[in-house]
């Protein structure tokens, strides 16, 4: 795991942006997209990049990571609507390589297979972007699922429910979901998780120092071959050792090891 240490949100994003642009720019790539307000800062640098830098999503298909049940696409809280609304409509990405599961189908057992073989079909995500939920999830993987989970139909936690209710002001947020599992998110090449703020610092403690743990949805990261956190100071501020992951980032600075490197070529020195 690669711990990233940003002075500010934007900071986040632009370390983050980096990395996706570095791959993106290397012809085709698949991409997997979280919605939330984690990931923000991010897509903004990206299609700032688009329209300044000629950064274009024209060869990359995207998955997105979860879906509400019983939403259709076009419903205005979807994530599909979310993810248009928050990057897709602004970058050259083709609608019809933004890939989505169906919060609507009949048969949401079957649908959630579907779309996990559809990855698997479209040679795997080269770079999954995560946010991480206070409960420690990532997608809707709730605390208690299985670190080898696929794409499937899962409960909502009443805190996730409670996080996302000022989405839904009748009241009606949805019971169900569709996630990628924890098991599909690990075979994604490279993980990039972002975290700001104080609500987010003890989960992240528990997700990078903690036990690998169903507890902590997040910590299956621990298992994964290449995954990098960047984290705002709030969201850095309960681990316990800062000291060492400054230390190590500084170092691989110093030997050029900028955020863009480590999907060209390994860190030299990693921090476990
Ligand atoms: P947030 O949510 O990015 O809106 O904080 C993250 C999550 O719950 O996965």
């Amino acid at each position: 795991m690669q711990i990233i240490l940003c002075e500010s949100a934007e900071h986040v994003g632009g370390r983050a942006a980096d990395v996706i642009d570095a791959r993106v720019r290397q012809g085709p790539a698949v991409l997997g997209l979280a919605t939330g307000g984690s990931p923000k800062s991010t897509y903004q640098e990206l299609i700032r990049r688009h329209r300044e830098e000629q950064l274009s999503f024209s060869q990359v298909t995207a998955f997105t990571l979860d879906e509400y049940a019983g939403l259709p696409p076009e419903h205005e809280q979807s994530y599909y609507s979310t993810i248009r609304r928050e990057f897709a409509d602004h970058v050259d990405l083709p609608l019809e390589q933004l890939i989505t599961p169906h919060g609507d189908a009949p048969d949401l057992v079957a649908e959630a297979e579907r779309y996990d073989a559809a990855i698997t079909a479209a040679g795997g995500v080269d770079i999954q972007i995560l946010g991480i939920g206070a409960n420690g999830h990532i997608g809707f993987n709730e605390p208690t699922s299985s670190l080898v989970s696929r794409t499937r139909v899962k409960t909502l936690a009443g805190a996730t429910r409670a996080d996302n209710a000022r989405f839904f002001p009748e009241g009606d947020v949805p019971r169900l979901c569709l996630t990628q599992g924890l098991g599909t998110i690990r075979e994604a090449k490279l993980a990039v998780l972002v975290a700001m703020g104080e609500n987010k610092a003890e989960a992240v403690q528990a997700m990078v120092e903690g036990p690998v743990s169903a507890h902590c949805p997040a910590s299956v990261l621990q298992m994964h071959r290449r995954a990098v956190v960047i984290l705002d100071p709030a969201a850095a501020s309960r681990l316990s050792l800062l000291d060492y992951y400054r230390d190590a980032q500084e170092f691989n600075d110093q030997l050029g090891q900028t955020p863009t490197r480590p999907w060209l070529q390994q860190p030299l020195v990693q921090q476990g």
